[in-house]
């Protein structure tokens, strides 16, 4: 469906009047909120907040969205200060004193009004070995997992990740060291090392274990307060520290 005949299938009456919007307008370090009169409908989100503005008011406005359920992590955004999935967040729920402010991710580089660059996210779960090394080929037969082993159920238990960064956004150890891998790579990092199937936890658990790395953690437990899928990368990065400082006989530290 077109985005405009998505936002078509919404009441357009407004029900109680407007709400003042301030949107961060700009390109790279340069910008500044601009504000907008917005009605407010019922059950409105803030990406639907969003869309209205680029498409009743602005179509200049930039921002990021795909599935408007939840699912591909891409609408994240700071809504009045914090990390939020903006397809799920109610403006009933968020707005303070009658306002809304929404600005890009936070800890990213902006690349126009709320679109954050997402490729030092991704680059960190490269340099966090965020990548499966099967340890079978094709022609290997399928062994079955057993789903009841203390590995699987840690993995499992972080697996449901979706990249959106919400985390990363709301970590203060990102804000004050950028070398950080952040809260997402080190969870992705934790799921691998309990993957039986996987066969580079020896080369992740290195990866994870230098500058930046897992030991650079405060455990604020940001992370886990603003993930939106209840995960909890504190408890995945206290897993790296302690299978990171069990291993350094193994390199010689
Ligand atoms: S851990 Fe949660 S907040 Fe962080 S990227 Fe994954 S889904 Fe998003
Ligand atoms: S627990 Fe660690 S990764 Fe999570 S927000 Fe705090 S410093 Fe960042
Ligand atoms: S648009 Fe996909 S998670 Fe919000």
């Amino acid at each position: 469906m077109h985005i405009r005949e998505a936002w078509k299938d919404e009441p357009l009456v407004s029900n109680s009047g407007t709400m003042k919007v301030s949107v961060w307008r700009g390109q790279g370090d340069v910008g500044q909120f601009e504000e907008f009169d917005v009605p407010v409908l019922d059950n409105q989100t803030i990406l639907d907040v969003v869309s209205w503005i680029q498409q009743e008011s602005d179509p200049t406005l930039t921002y990021r969205f795909a599935c408007r359920v939840g699912m591909c992590g891409s609408c994240a955004m700071m809504v009045n200060g914090k990390p939020r999935w903006t397809c799920r967040t109610h403006v009933k729920k968020v707005r303070k004193d009658g306002a809304i402010e929404i600005a890009p991710l936070r800890n990213l580089p902006v690349i126009k009004d709320l679109a954050a660059d997402m490729t030092e996210f991704f680059d960190k779960w490269v340099k966090a070995e965020g990548v499966f090394h099967p340890s079978k080929t094709r022609e290997d037969p399928i062994e079955p997992i057993n789903h009841e082993s203390n590995a699987r159920q840690q993995a499992s238990a972080a697996i449901e990740c979706i990249n959106c960064a919400v985390c990363y956004a709301a970590c203060d150890s990102v804000s004050s060291n950028s070398d950080y891998l952040g809260p997402a790579a080190l969870n992705r990092a934790w799921t691998l090392v309990n993957d039986e199937r996987d066969s580079a936890a020896e080369q992740r658990l290195k990866a994870v274990s230098g500058d930046g790395g897992c030991h650079s953690c405060h455990s604020h437990q940001s992370c886990m307060n603003y993930c939106p899928n209840e995960l909890n990368p504190t408890a995945s990065i206290a897993g790296l520290k302690r299978e990171s400082v069990k291993n350094l006989s193994w390199w010689g530290w």
